[in-house]
This record gives structure tokens, sequence and C-alpha cells, in this order.
């Protein structure tokens, strides 16, 4: 599959999206978000992929939705009838992990964009922001309940209602990056962790990103047993008695993703 403002490639088992609009600081128009969803679904469902990798380039993962295609559509019915913010819920159906390798400016939707993935690997050039407030409008792909649920109600405050932007260190203190890596080697380094988890048994990982986010949407107690029956159904699979086999036999698994 080709596409126009996206780059795709597979490699170690991870299907790598390249948001590439670089003219444009890779800003989020809906022909891009439409080309990013699909890819991303496409490597969802090919056993041949274990992760998911959105990146952007250097200077920018991306500096958020296309501001010009978004004064175009200046009424309420225009934007809910345009499929800019709705392309966002195929992003949380993916099953796989998604990794955002972010480099450079990730601001408003770029921001939004990082924090609907599972992870954020950060360059040390990496600058979040929510500066919707700049343009009279607020965060509409998440930003305020990522944001708050990431660092907490007092700095998402700033970041939102001031455009208090975060520096990769910053970012890092608050909880909202995994880790900080040189410019130089960040998609490498991304592609490594990537790499690993989709050398792991592919049921195991998906249900683990399943139960963890479920902390976002269910109490304590449904919660748990949420997870234990999520537990419980690894016991169905050929792959629990597989990575049991090799511990005790002493040797390296063999996953077969069934
Ligand atoms: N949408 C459309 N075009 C954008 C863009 C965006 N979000 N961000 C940058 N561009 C374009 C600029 O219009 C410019 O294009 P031209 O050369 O054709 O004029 C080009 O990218 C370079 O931008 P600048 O000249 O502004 O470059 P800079 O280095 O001076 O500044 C920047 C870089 C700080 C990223 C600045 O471009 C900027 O502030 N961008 C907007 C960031 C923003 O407000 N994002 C939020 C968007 S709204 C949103 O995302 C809503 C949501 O929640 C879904």
């Amino acid at each position: 599959m080709s596409y126009e403002y996206i780059l795709t490639r597979t490699e170690r088992r991870v299907g790598i999206a390249q948001l590439n609009r670089p003219k444009a600081y890779n800003a989020l128009s809906p022909a891009l978000m439409q080309e990013l969803m699909d890819a991303l679904e496409a490597f969802d469902a090919d056993p041949a992929v274990g992760c998911l990798l959105v990146t952007g380039n250097e200077k920018a993962f991306s500096a958020g939705a296309d501001i010009k295609s978004m004064a175009a559509a200046a009424t309420p019915m225009a934007m809910l009838n345009s499929p800019l913010i709705a392309q966002w819920d195929r992003l949380a159906k993916i099953g796989k992990p998604v990794i955002a390798a972010v480099s450079g400016f990730a601001l408003g939707g770029g921001c939004e964009l990082a924090m609907a993935c599972d992870m954020i690997v950060a360059s040390e050039s990496a600058k979040f922001g929510q500066p919707e407030i700049n343009l009279g409008i607020i965060p509409g792909a998440g930003g305020t309940q990522r944001m708050t649920r990431a660092v907490g109600k007092a700095l998402a405050m700033e970041i939102i209602l001031n455009d208090r932007r975060l520096s990769a260190q910053e970012a890092k203190q608050a909880g909202l990056v995994n880790r900080i890596v040189p410019v130089e080697t960040y998609l490498e380094e991304a592609l490594v962790l990537a790499s690993e988890i989709a050398a792991r048994a592919p049921a195991a990982v998906r249900l683990a990103k399943e139960a963890i986010n479920a902390v976002y949407e269910m109490p304590l107690q449904s919660g748990l047993a949420h997870e234990s029956r999520l537990f419980y159904m690894l016991f169905s699979t050929e792959d629990q008695k597989e990575g049991m086999d090799a511990f005790i036999n002493k040797r390296q698994a063999n996953w077969k993703g069934i």
C-alpha cells in the first residue's frame, strides 16, 4: 500500500508509520490522519508485526491538527461531520502496543497523538504542549483528558490554559514519557524497545495492554476482575504452555502467537 502523507515499513517485527509532511511540521490534516489510521490498522492485522511505531522527523513529531483545514471548516456541524476527530477513535482500538518516537515539536494534536500511543520515547529536543488556547479553542482529540491523567491537574491546567510547554526532561519528570534519548539515536532506541516487545508472546502482550488501559475505564474491583479473566484466558494459548515449558527446561521460548 502506498500513501501520500506517511511512509511505512516493517523492520524487526515492528510496523513503522512515519508522518511525512515536513514542510508543515507534520500537521495532521484529515487525509494524513486517514492514512495513518489505515496503516496502523493494517499493521494491527498483520501477524508478522508485533508492535507499532509512530514517528515524525527530528524537528517535529507533529505541530498538531492542520489549522488551515480547521479554519476552513468553520461551523460546529462541519467539524462534527468532518472525519478529523472521529479518526482518533480508530487509534484507541488498535490491539497491539503503539510506541511514539517523538523529536522536536509535539504540539496540540501532535501531543495528543503521542499521548494516545501506549509509550513515548522522546529525543532530547522534544517539546510537548497544548497551544490550542492561542487559537481560541481547547484540545479536541483527548488533550484535556490524557494530559491530566499523565501529569496531574496542576500542571495540566498550566499547559492547557496558559500554553506552558514541557521540555523532554520536564515531560519525563511529570510522567508523560518513558525515556529520553539523544536526537541522533531516538528512532533506533524506540525501534529497539518496540522490537523487544514485538519478540514477546503476542497474546500476552495484547492482553497486558488491554488490562493496563482498563485502569482508566473501571473502578479497582472491576479492573481486578477483568485482569483475572484475561489471565485465565491466556491458559488457553499454546504460548502459555511453551513459555512455562521453556522455563522449566531452561531453554529459549519459541512463541507461535496462538
Ligand atoms: N497546521 C497547519 N500548518 C502548520 C501547523 C499546523 N498545526 N504548524 C505549522 N504549520 C505550517 C505553517 O503554516 C508554515 O507553513 P507556510 O510555510 O506555508 O507558511 C510551516 O508549517 C512552518 O511553520 P512556521 O513558519 O510557523 O514555523 P516556526 O518554526 O516559526 O514555528 C511552530 C513552528 C512553533 C510549530 C509553529 O508553526 C506553530 O506554533 N504551529 C502551530 C501549533 C499549534 O497551534 N498546534 C495546535 C493545532 S490545533 C489542534 O491540534 C486541535 C486539536 O486538539 C486536535
